[in-house]
């Protein structure tokens, strides 16, 4: 019912309480406890006797009502948890995974209390910013699992550029920098057998608002910070939605082609010299192309090696 009444209030006409409750088939008393509700949302809405109700604002906070309304996408954020606070979407995404939650459900939060990086490190997640974790079950084999992370590094980046009118740089494998700084990061979990995946949540954080720890900020950058204006959170959620419904699309319709053009229009790691580390080595050399795969090719006096993950450094 909230929707309805959201629809059918106005910003620029009353709407008196008498034609909401007949359009929606409920009582005066019920429209004005729904009125109290989306107040009490964030909604500024102005009542004035024998005139009705008017919108005057809506909030900046991605709940339901303001992300699905009108939301075009075949397969992502139909379904949506929003939170005010949680330990982390991604962990909260597994236990829904259970519950048999349909392919592209969109679980969200204000603030994470135990945000998950990638390589068990801590991500710092206060109000302001955008945290979000999309369920995914996608038929494509396992080998191809770093092309699901391009495909929401890639949204995202389109999603920046739309709002705004910054193009990020994508640091393989899944960063997302803003004038060399880091703005967003992405954890993909997935659990698979050796045919097929059963399931990937993908929990991506973007610092749209929010404030940067002391001792990230030589690293991390947020995008009030590199536009000097606050941003949208839920125009940038909605637009990454429509995204990554069209890049996931085509994803999962193997047009794995359209995935790393895209991904390569956004990064700038062809010819680069860099150094890669993993869990047990540190590989240097100069990137000769990210292959269908999403892996890294690099070469070196060894000669040529393909790197399926690690964290890179230019030299
Ligand atoms: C990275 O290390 O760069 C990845 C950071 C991913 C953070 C996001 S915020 C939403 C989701 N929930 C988490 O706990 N982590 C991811």
């Amino acid at each position: 019912m909230r929707d309805k009444i959201l629809e059918l209030l106005k910003k620029d006409c009353f709407i008196s309480g008498e034609q909401l409750a007949k359009n929606l088939s409920v009582s005066r008393t019920a429209v004005w406890k729904q009125i109290k509700n989306l107040k009490k949302l964030g909604y500024e809405i102005k009542s004035v006797k024998n005139k009705g109700y008017k919108l005057i604002s809506r909030p900046d906070i991605p709940i339901p009502e303001e992300i699905t309304l009108g939301l075009e996408t075949k397969i992502i954020g139909k379904k949506f948890f929003y939170y005010e606070s949680l330990d982390s979407t991604n962990t909260l995404a597994k236990q829904k995974i259970k519950k048999k939650v349909p392919e592209g459900t969109l679980i969200i939060a204000d603030v994470q209390t135990s945000g998950r990086g990638r390589k068990n490190r801590n991500w710092h997640s206060p109000e302001g910013g955008l945290w979000f974790s999309v369920v995914l079950y996608p038929h494509i084999p396992p080998q191809k699992a770093m092309l699901i992370t391009m495909t929401c590094s890639i949204s995202a980046a389109q999603a920046i550029k739309e709002i705004t009118g910054l193009k990020p740089v994508i640091k393989w494998p899944n960063d997302l920098l803003i004038n060399d700084k880091k703005v967003c990061g992405i954890l993909t979990e997935l659990d698979a057998e050796i045919d097929r995946i059963n399931y990937t949540i993908v929990g991506i954080g973007i610092n749209v608002n929010n404030s940067l720890d002391d001792c990230l900020k030589k690293k991390a950058t947020s995008l009030i910070k590199e536009t000097g204006s606050k941003i949208s959170s839920v125009k940038l959620l909605r637009s990454f939605l429509k995204y990554m419904d069209k890049n996931y699309c085509k994803l999962i319709s193997d047009d794995y082609g359209y995935i790393r053009d895209l991904w390569f229009s956004y990064s700038n790691i062809i010819g680069k010299e860099i150094l890669v580390r993993d869990e047990k080595d540190v590989t240097a050399g100069v990137v000769l192309d990210v292959d269908n795969d999403g892996c890294l090719i690099l070469e070196n006096n060894d000669g040529v090696k393909r790197i399926l993950s690690g964290d890179i450094e230019y030299m």
